[in-house]
């Protein structure tokens, strides 16, 4: 069943302290992107799920236009701030689901989508609408949630980030990754787990998690197996956390 009311709810009312967010806008994760995807000005690209815009302006300042799409009003309108304060003019912002896309097929020379993939509903739905929209040669980018490899880590993670966030559907680990883009018309060009810590309460906050889960999810981490609990350390101010990133071109 579709979660888009709860995503609508869950990210209407932060939408602005995601266009705020540090860890969206981290410079250094932008660059990287821009870096792997090397875009050229004549580019036409897609941002998938574009939330407070990070993604889609990162790209409007190399290519020739844009194209930003989201489920979440307030969240275009906070891209659209965003990326009027830039003084781009090569945006556009459009409220449309990633499971029915109504741009035509081998449009974008560029497809990208970061910290959303683990809200949709229907994964590979999602990622086959991505590919459809994708020229042949075009470049897909895929940064997200994602967790280690192994039935405990996939089960007890995603139990912690349902806990945080109540639209959350499922974040990947790397094994689960191979599989889904196995059925895809891509070549992997890059593919890689990224440790991160993030801080607390910050990263519970973002979300609205309220005191009872925060300690549910403590208790989870505590009852970790010994070798999961390597990959996993945490304190009263962080929480390990892991980010799956792939770049790929469409065949
Ligand atoms: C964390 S934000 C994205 C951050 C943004 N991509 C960035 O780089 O800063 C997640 C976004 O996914 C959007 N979203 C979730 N499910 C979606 C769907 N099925 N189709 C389009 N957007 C979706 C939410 O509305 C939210 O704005």
């Amino acid at each position: 069943m579709s979660n888009v009311k709860e995503i609508r709810k869950n990210f209407g009312q932060r939408a602005l302290d995601y266009r705020l967010s540090s860890t969206h806008s981290n410079p250094s994760d932008l660059d990287r992107m821009i870096k792997l995807l090397k875009p050229s000005a004549d580019n036409i690209a897609l941002d998938v799920a574009t939330g407070g815009g990070h993604t889609a302006i990162a790209l409007a300042k190399s290519v020739k236009q844009v194209a930003a799409i989201d489920v979440t009003p307030e969240m275009l309108a906070e891209a659209k701030i965003a990326s009027d304060q830039e003084g781009l003019s090569n945006l556009t912002f459009k409220a449309e689901n990633v499971h029915n896309l109504t741009f035509a097929d081998h449009q974008f020379d560029i497809v990208a989508s970061r910290f959303a993939i683990h809200h949709f509903d229907d994964v590979k739905i999602a990622l086959q609408e991505m590919c459809r929209v994708l020229k042949p040669g075009g470049k897909l980018y895929i940064l997200d949630c994602s967790v280690l490899d192994g039935e405990e880590p996939e089960r007890e993670i995603n139990r912690i980030e349902l806990l945080r966030d109540s639209s959350h559907q499922y974040s990947y680990s790397p094994r689960l990754w191979q599989q889904l883009l196995k059925e895809l018309p891509l070549t992997i060009d890059q593919a890689s787990l990224i440790k991160d810590q993030y801080e607390l309460p910050e990263w519970y906050d973002r979300m609205g998690t309220d005191l009872h889960n925060r300690e549910v999810i403590v208790q989870i981490l505590n009852n970790l197996s010994a070798e999961s609990k390597t990959g996993y350390p945490f304190g009263d101010d962080y929480i390990t956390a892991y980010r799956f990133e792939l770049l790929a071109t469409k065949h």
